[in-house]
């Protein structure tokens, strides 16, 4: 079940079993066995940016490929933290790397299945006494073995309403991250200023939050790599004119409320696609080169430009 191939064959985290204090151990062989260096690779290729982020998720793993390796030789540590809290706005690749990062944890051993459920306050809290407790433990009993990721975490709790079932979810998710830190990983996503509100509101679930990653937003030129990197994936591209169509939309729409960052940006090619097919099947023209199936113009672009 564990992988193996290393100069110590790596049993669950804290295990003695082979324990063999005279081998020396080669990490950079460790790393190749546990694909640790391609899987970071690739989180680094899927994601563009977002530097700071791929950095903390380095040094967690470097951390915890130590942590397992210390343990061979008999140097056990107490269970490192693995619960989380993700931060930043809307679209900034939270789930995304709450998802690569508990597949990173089943590499490491630290989870089992490494598979993450993800909920908000409608799948935790309850209507009326012992509801919440209810949903939360159905909840928690899914995500045993991988992680559980809470989207705007900060409204589980509502310190305005003393009638507020949320702070029954809490209690249970509490003692969950205590009592099956080494089963689950919790995953807190939401706002920052908001969850730094819970946080501190639930000292006990914030003592329990070993890592905090906070996503920022994307600046346009990032924005516009991320749009030509989804073009580029399902084979189409901006013309020129397109493309400075698209800046100038993102210039005008970025601070706007309601603007998601990568997410905002996939709708709106997937929109450009459905006008692009209307514009050349319906234009009256009739011939059309593979160069031109394959651009992204102004127009295809045309009600997010003219109206947002
Ligand atoms: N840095 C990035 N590079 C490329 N694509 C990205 C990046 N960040 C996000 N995306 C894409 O944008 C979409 C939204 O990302 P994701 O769901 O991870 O964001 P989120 O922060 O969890 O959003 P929400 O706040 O809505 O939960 C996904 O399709 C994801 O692949
Ligand atoms: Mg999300």
């Amino acid at each position: 079940m564990w992988p193996v191939g290393h100069a110590f064959d790596l049993g669950p985290p804290r295990s003695l079993d082979n324990l063999n204090s005279h081998k020396v151990i080669d990490v950079v062989e460790e790393r190749r066995c546990l694909d640790i260096d391609q899987m970071l690779d690739r989180l680094d290729l899927e994601l563009v940016a977002l530097a700071p982020v791929k950095t903390q998720v380095r040094q967690i793993a470097d951390f915890l490929l130590l942590d397992r390796l210390r343990s061979c030789y008999g140097l056990i540590s107490s269970w490192p933290g693995l619960h989380m809290c993700l931060t930043g706005g809307p679209g900034t690749g939270k789930t995304t790397v709450a998802l690569r990062m508990v597949e990173m944890l089943k590499q490491l051993g630290y989870l089992e299945r490494g598979h993450l459920v993800t909920v908000t306050r409608h799948e935790l809290v309850g209507q009326y006494i012992g509801h919440s407790a209810h949903k939360t433990k159905e909840v928690l009993q899914r995500a045993l073995g991988g992680g559980l990721c809470i989207d705007d975490a900060h409204d589980l709790f509502r310190a305005e309403n003393e009638w507020d079932y949320g702070a029954e979810a809490c209690e249970i998710l509490l003692q969950a991250m205590e009592d099956q830190r080494d089963e689950l990983v919790v995953i807190l996503a939401g706002d920052k200023d908001r969850m730094a509100g819970f946080l501190q509101a639930n000292p006990g679930i914030g003592s329990r939050i070993a890592h905090h990653i906070d996503f920022p937003d994307y600046a346009i030129d990032e924005l516009c790599t991320i749009a030509e990197r989804l073009l580029a994936e399902e084979c189409y591209e901006f013309s020129p004119d397109g493309r400075e169509a698209f800046r100038s939309y993102l210039r005008r729409r970025v601070n706007r409320p309601g603007f998601a960052n990568a997410r905002s940006v996939r709708d709106v090619l997937e929109e450009a696609r459905l006008r692009q097919a209307r514009r050349i099947m319906s234009g009256g023209q009739r011939r059309w080169s593979r160069h031109d199936l394959g651009r992204i113009e102004p127009e295809d672009l045309g009600s997010i430009t003219e109206h947002n």
